[in-house]
């Protein structure tokens, strides 16, 4: 349990006894201000509303029921009927001690684990993946790790795009290739703008590349083997990405739109037979009320178009069907841009209507904004196309090779190389991460690689200095013992930090917010360097030096953990 759980159910029984309604929260967060304690219940004032009493009385018999001696040093009654509590030393020692010697570092397992599909990174491969999935890829990995790391049951689905009509030109160029087919897929991009260009240009080809089509959909032997090795090169474009970046997708989490591709008549049918089909203009529609116009018009959701053709939602209903019907999902999580918020409420609503998805299911959309350039205007290079994933990664380990040279031109050439990957690798992810997702993000290098605020190279700093630390006095880490003493203020601040680990985990569990776990981590760091400064740790006399030790050395294994769910690596010494 974290502390925040049992501050919850210590407080929430003591509410009841003083003759709050039964299930009345204790409503425990952190306290806003260090002068108020440490943490704050603020439950109290809610429970007086239904009792029609006055919240302060409340809170005085609260105190006067509740059991939690051993816990606080101080409870008092603030305001209108806060509850702030003050943790004290010698529990806050034992829990310490009980974390370090727990290889979950205090983060509960999950109380009934769930079976969770997450769909993230998803590109369209008839592309060269760029920027625009770079957020879906680093915030869906985080927060698939974290769910994992705290119990459920993580099925990853990479709803990659590899269907359409872009194909059928694409293939047929491939096709007409002379020489080395593999080669020309070398770089995707080119391959991509060479296509488009006859497509555009040359009737007989535009001609072919929708016969391709046809053919493509029509399961012609030779047209699916040459779009099978066109997906294949592009996949293992992304597989290098992945590599790179550190990324948990593998090649069987990938669940392609054309897999869908069978069941889509079916879903039709189905949609038909419950009779939630109206035709519109040659279309088959859903018609829902909560898709009101301002005009009052109910704007239809269109599964199938007047040529037959099916659509990108019909394909996310077989999915939605297929991860909860087959798979038996009880929460679907979609790792997608803020922009297709519309498109996948639809898909929800659909699903719910047709029980796809019952309502014991949970499915959660979590959007992100766009990547933007330091001028504020969408990503681009600076001659003004796309930026490449791989030439975006290069450049963060050449600039970090750069700070590491300066910072410590002494270590051998191979250790900085090593150390400039993962403080460049993690910058480009943790500047993602660090930010609320919900909002556009604006992509700087020197915000990201700076060794100042909450940043990378910061918290990768502060964990190889913990380590150093060990290093130094020759200290075997996991040899040390003894009890842990919390008589310093900042000692105290330390623990009471430390033993959060678990509650920020948890908010990206629950909610999918990886950016709190990287607020808590920067906290963290800072609460160490605060204690640091201030307790001298070699120079102490023992037990208080063994005591300073383990603080540390829980410090940098949270921090290891912690980086390890967003992703990313530590190095021992940089
Ligand atoms: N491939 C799509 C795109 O690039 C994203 C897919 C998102 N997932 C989904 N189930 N619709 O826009």
């Amino acid at each position: 349990m974290t502390v925040k759980e049992e501050l919850e159910e210590r407080i929430s029984a003591a509410l009841e006894k003083a003759g709050a309604p039964a299930g009345s929260s204790a409503l425990v967060g952190l306290s806003t201000r260090p002068e108020f304690g440490d943490y704050q219940a603020n439950g109290v004032m809610a429970a007086a509303k239904k009792l029609k009493s006055n919240p302060r009385e409340l809170a005085t018999k609260v105190l006067a029921e509740l059991d939690i001696a051993d816990m606080a040093e101080s409870v008092e009654i603030a305001g209108p009927g806060f509850i702030n509590i003050a943790l004290k030393g010698e529990w806050l020692a034992e829990k310490v001690g009980r974390m370090l010697a727990d290889q979950r570092l205090g983060v509960p397992v999950a109380s009934s684990p769930q079976k969770i599909v997450i769909d993230y990174s998803h590109p369209n491969l008839a592309k060269e993946m760029h920027v625009g999935h770079l957020r879906s890829t680093i915030i869906g990995d985080a927060i698939a790790r974290s769910l994992e790391f705290s119990g459920h049951d993580v099925i990853r689905h990479n709803h990659v795009g590899d269907w359409g009509t872009q194909f059928g030109m694409l293939i047929a160029y491939l096709d007409q290739q002379e020489g080395d087919k593999h080669a020309e897929l070398a770089d995707l991009e080119t391959f991509y703008q060479a296509a488009r260009k006859r497509f555009d240009n040359e009737e007989a080809f535009a001609d072919l590349a929708r016969d391709y089509v046809v053919k493509l959909q029509g399961g012609d032997p030779h047209v699916r083997s040459v779009w099978q090795r066109f997906i294949e090169t592009s996949l293992s474009h992304c597989e290098e990405i992945y590599g790179r970046l550190g990324v948990t997708l593998k090649r069987n989490d990938v669940r392609a739109e054309s897999d869908y591709n069978d069941d889509l008549p079916v879903v039709i049918d189905d949609l038909k037979a419950q009779g939630l089909l109206e035709e519109s203009k040659g279309a088959q529609c859903v018609f829902l009320d909560e898709f009101k116009n301002k005009d009052g018009e109910i704007v239809p959701v269109i599964v199938q178009k007047s040529d037959g053709g099916y659509l990108y939602a019909t394909t996310d209903l077989s999915a939605v069907r297929y991860r909860v019907g087959e798979i038996g999902a009880e929460r679907l999580l979609y790792i997608v841009d803020a922009r297709q918020n519309l498109h996948l409420k639809q898909v929800f609503a659909v699903a719910r209507a047709a029980g796809y998805a019952p309502d014991s299911v949970l499915l959660e959309h979590y959007p992100f904004g766009t990547m933007l350039g330091e001028d504020h205007k969408p990503f681009k290079s600076r001659v003004g196309g796309l930026v490449k994933l791989m030439d975006l990664l290069q450049e963060a380990e050449d600039r970090a090779y750069a700070l590491v040279g300066e910072k410590n031109p002494d270590l051998p050439e191979a250790e900085r190389r090593e150390i400039a990957r993962v403080v460049g690798i993690g910058s480009v992810k943790y500047a993602d991460l660090s930010l609320n997702r919900t909002t556009d993000y604006v992509f700087s290098w020197d915000n990201m690689l700076s060794f100042d605020g909450n940043t990378a190279p910061y918290l990768l700093y502060s964990y190889a200095r913990v380590k150093s630390l060990f290093r130094r006095a020759e200290i075997d880490e996991s040899a040390l013992a003894g009890e842990i003493v919390l008589d310093e203020k900042a000692e105290k601040t330390l623990a009471v930090k430390l033993l959060q680990f678990g509650e920020a985990v948890d908010v990206v569990v629950r909610e999918g917010y990886p950016n709190l776990l990287c607020n808590y981590l920067y906290e963290l760091a800072d609460a160490f360097m605060k204690f640091y400064e201030s307790c001298p740790v070699l120079r102490a006399d023992e037990p208080v030096r063994s005591s300073r030790l383990q603080l540390a050395s829980a410090t940098a294994l949270t921090i290891r953990q912690g980086l390890d769910l967003l992703g990313i690596e530590t190095v021992e010494r940089m």
